[in-house]
């Protein structure tokens, strides 16, 4: 099959990887360094039309879209329109992640369990409430800000100074949440809209620093399976993808592609802290090299709307991602800097998320520039390997978080590398 991914960072790079693993005539836009060792890259004509026309042109059976933004600007919809299979939420269901303060209304109209909270579309009216609520205090913006746009708030100061970051955009809308504790936790599932497969579930350490301080980025690494104790698995499919699946039919908007589900087990049970309407960067370097499965054709099948969940299988296991970031990085990373990668052994991968080339050289280009990737039977052994692989990348200033798996236990101590 000819396949389309669109995007240019480490989830899609995980993507090609799965696709070309399974067989497939692999094409990418716009790709990236490495992916284009594995697909045929082709320059990105920006806008959903003509990207949707490149689709089109190049005879693409089924279009896999990864990042939100072109799911928010309505490329499915564009695809559709042509007659392109494509996997992913039209513009209407991907607001579940574009439009924050939209999606935590619709949690509450279908009785899905998330944090309490308020939505604010002006300053003064945000300002008032975050100097009066109990602290931590969740900060959102209700727009898409690649991952960046939650802050902790621990002091007045943090939630003052992220309220201002936020309304210093136009139309700017913020959301303000009660503090969850527990372990965090991530659930994909692939679906047609109504039928679904889960991935599993997996952990992603989302702040700079180790032991889960700094300020958030997109995703620090990730361990796969995460061990989910007794019902927690059937509560997060009764109580959270069932309902907003049937909640997005109900309203119109049937909701196709990877419901990203990030949760927090607290000890009421599991609480939505986010949906995202697409696979989880870097969780999907994490669960696309479990798949025994083939991904294209779950796409093309979802995207037609007879996705057989039975189809979707995933090898025992464990995968971990440890993410390294360039210096500067969430702030201002420093590009350019030389990269030397080392030849991934059997089960281990390096996926590009922001290289680039500079005469002939490769060099970091953005702010999460590599996902080093490994997997084995057990959680352990996989870090292990993945944190040995990331050792041998020659990066200078390169960060990265020593204790990822720490949270639950996968090393007694944080991971002396
Ligand atoms: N890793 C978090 C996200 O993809 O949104």
């Amino acid at each position: 099959m000819r396949v389309l991914v669109v995007g240019g960072g480490g989830r899609e790079h995980a993507i090609v990887d799965a696709c070309a693993r399974a067989g497939h005539e692999v094409l990418c836009t716009p790709g990236n360094p490495g992916i284009k060792r594995q697909a045929r890259v082709l320059a990105s004509p920006g806008d959903p039309a003509s990207l949707a026309d490149l689709a089109a042109r190049e005879g693409a059976e089924v279009v896999i879209v990864g990042p939100e933004a072109e799911l928010a600007a309505g490329l499915v919809d564009a695809c559709r329109e042509r007659g392109v299979p494509a996997f992913g939420p039209t513009r209407a269901a991907a607001r579940l992640e574009g439009d924050k303060a939209w999606s935590k209304a619709f949690m509450l109209r279908h009785g899905i369990p998330t944090a309490a909270h308020r939505s604010f579309g002006e300053v003064g009216e945000a300002l008032a409430y975050a100097a009066r609520h109990p602290l931590p205090l969740v900060v959102k913006d209700a727009g898409l800000r690649a991952g960046k746009g939650v802050t902790i708030a621990r002091t007045r100061g943090e939630a003052r100074a992220a309220l201002r970051d936020i309304f210093s955009q136009e139309d700017a809308q913020a959301v303000l949440e009660e503090f969850m504790t527990g372990q965090e936790v991530t659930v994909l599932a692939l679906t047609d809209g109504e039928r679904y497969a889960l991935t599993p579930p997996s952990q992603d350490h989302k702040t700079i620093f180790e032991g889960d301080v700094g300020p958030m980025t997109g995703g620090m690494g990730v361990i796969c399976p995460f061990p989910l104790a007794g019902d927690d698995l059937a509560r997060i499919r009764a109580e959270i993808v069932e309902p907003a699946l049937a909640g997005m039919c109900a309203e119109g908007h049937p909701f196709t592609g990877v419901l990203y589900a990030g949760l927090m087990l607290t000890p009421g049970g599991p609480k939505v802290v986010e949906f995202n309407a697409r696979f989880g960067d870097p969780e999907a370097e994490a669960v696309l090299p479990l798949l025994d499965s083939d991904l294209a054709r779950h796409a093309l099948d979802a995207a037609r709307g007879h996705l057989d969940p039975g189809t979707v299988r995933f090898r025992g296991g464990a995968s971990a991602v440890v993410v390294l970031a360039a210096p500067g990085y969430p702030g201002e990373p420093k590009r350019g800097l030389p990269l030397g990668l080392p030849e991934p052994g059997p089960g281990e991968m390096i996926y590009h998320a922001g290289t680039a080339e500079q005469g002939g050289r490769l060099v970091s280009g953005g702010g999460r520039v590599l996902a080093v990737t490994a997997t084995a039977p057990a959680l352990n052994a996989a870090l292990g390997r993945a944190y040995a692989l990331a050792e041998r990348v020659d990066f200078p200033g390169a960060q990265f978080r020593r204790d990822l798996g720490a949270r639950i236990g996968a090393w007694p101590e944080p991971h002396p590398v």
